[in-house]
């Protein structure tokens, strides 16, 4: 090899020139790929033992390129690591320091693989790593959501529908829907990662290789459930990113619509909870204000990350077999929506655990906007047999009566209520306030404290 210098270290052979500053510019990875050395180096790490193991590579040289390749980890890890934009990526850069380290035997690595298998292997590693990371982040979220649901089993407030009130319900009951929802997260992560835990390495290009390697062993060594059984599908498959990136999607949602209730929740026209000092600011010129940003991000950074996965589909969108050099482009977006979830998750786990519910104001709101008169109508229908349909229409007589003289459905008199039907007595004030209101809710899923405590408990154990 003489003129590795005019054109490149690794394919200088059928090149006269290297490449012009802009095609350095577009095609170099290095700039974000770094973020997946650890991975390169495992892999890497695991194809060398496996070419010792079935003769391609000796002891001797399979032991100085894992001995080395731990020296390359520890100097990107320490910082001393020089990277190259003209080795373009993740994988020359350590191949080529490797080759300063331990000579010729580097050059021996390279053998029965190719970049289009390193590269899809390490993204899968840097992918399913974050897809754990995300298990546990939810498992977290979902703990704190568990510790304010018991704790407020019992604490009255307003459910809503169209943001109106509309029924009480429980604290707790509220608190539970949203680890349903994190919890179906999890799930999803969890799934997706059981799919995605096949190993692309020894696809080599697009067509396997000549060589006798063992597919199977570099796939247990790496933690992979099995090879990846096509090499074209191997080397071309970003599936478990746009998994990733869905999964990590519906999350986000979840997370921006519980900041949402957090932004309303804490407003001085609700007071429904006070936010901890922790994961607030204030404002550099009111000094009363103390603001829910934690909240806002959290609300917003669904849009970077519904735009990564949008960026990525349409990367892969109409992409021929096997590799193509667009799917380069899987990377950034990935990375940036994983800090994204990362970060929310944290930011709304400490923000839950600290939240204070306003118990006093929660109560006092449950029992505005007639809220029990659905229970008043059902009561129609229990005690005196009426046909739901006109203990509604009975029901809304009651509630323009109430709104018309200024008062809440328990403030009528009964003689007020006998005169829009006769049957009704006095037993029908006990339905009309809100702690009997949630306790009648014992419906399967129902809001009533006992059915709360249930699902609690049920949760708790799952989780355990
Ligand atoms: N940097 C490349 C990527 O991220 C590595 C694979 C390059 N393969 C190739 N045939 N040029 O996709």
């Amino acid at each position: 090899m003489s003129d590795t210098k005019s054109s490149n270290a690794m394919w200088g052979g059928r090149f006269a020139s290297g490449p012009d500053a802009i095609m350095e510019a577009i095609n170099a990875s290095i700039g974000f790929d770094k973020r997946m050395a650890r991975q390169d180096i495992e892999g890497s790490r695991a194809h060398a033992s496996m070419l010792a193991a079935v003769g391609i590579l000796t002891d001797k040289d399979a032991d100085a390129i894992r001995e080395g390749l731990l020296t390359v980890l520890s100097e990107i890890d320490s910082g001393t690591f020089v990277y190259s934009t003209a080795l373009e990526d993740i994988h020359m850069n350590v191949e080529s320091r490797l080759k300063e380290l331990v000579g010729e035997a580097a050059g021996r690595l390279h053998t029965a693989r190719s970049r289009n298998d390193q590269v899809a292997t390490d993204f899968k590693l840097w992918v399913r790593n974050q897809m754990d990371a995300s298990v546990e982040g939810l498992g977290a979220l979902i703990s704190a959501l568990l510790t304010q649901a018991e704790a407020g089993a019992d604490m009255v407030m307003p459910g809503f529908t169209h943001l109106q009130v509309a029924q009480p319900v429980t604290w707790g009951h509220h608190m539970m829907a949203y680890v349903e929802m994190f919890a179906r997260d999890r799930a999803r992560f969890v799934d997706a990662r059981a799919r995605a835990n096949e190993c692309p390495l020894g696809a080599a290009a697009l067509a396997g290789t000549s060589f006798p390697i063992d597919r199977h062993m570099t796939a247990s060594a790496l933690g992979f459930d099995r090879p990846a059984a096509n090499s074209l599908d191997a080397v071309s498959d970003r599936d478990f990113a746009l998994e990733f990136l869905s999964a990590a999607a519906i999350t986000a949602t979840h997370l921006s619509r519980l900041a949402e209730e957090l932004v309303i929740w804490s407003s001085a026209q609700f007071r429904f909870v006070t936010l901890s000092d922790r994961f607030s600011t204030g404002s550099s010129i009111m000094p009363q204000k103390k603001n829910p940003d934690a909240a806002e991000l959290i609300r917003a950074k669904v849009g970077r990350i519904n735009g990564a996965m949008i960026g990525l589909l349409t990367v892969m969108k109409g992409l021929p077999l096997a590799y193509c050099k667009d799917m380069q482009e899987d990377k950034e977006q990935v990375f940036d929506a994983a800090d994204s979830l990362m970060l929310s998750l944290a930011a709304m786990s400490g923000m839950i655990a600290d939240m204070r519910p306003n118990a006093p104001e929660l109560e006092r709101a449950a029992a505005t906007g007639f809220s029990t008169a659905t229970d008043l109508a059902d009561w129609l229908v229990r005690v005196l047999d009426m046909p739901f349909r006109d203990a509604h229409h009975v029901t809304g007589t009651l509630v323009k009566m109430a709104e018309d003289k200024g008062c809440d459905l328990p403030d009528l008199s009964l003689a007020d209520m006998k005169s829009v039907c006769s049957d009704i007595n006095d037993t029908v004030f006990a339905v009309l306030g809100v702690h009997n209101s949630i306790k009648s809710r014992t419906s399967y899923g129902g809001t009533a404290p006992d059915q709360v405590r249930a699902q609690i408990a049920l949760w708790k154990e799952k989780l355990s």
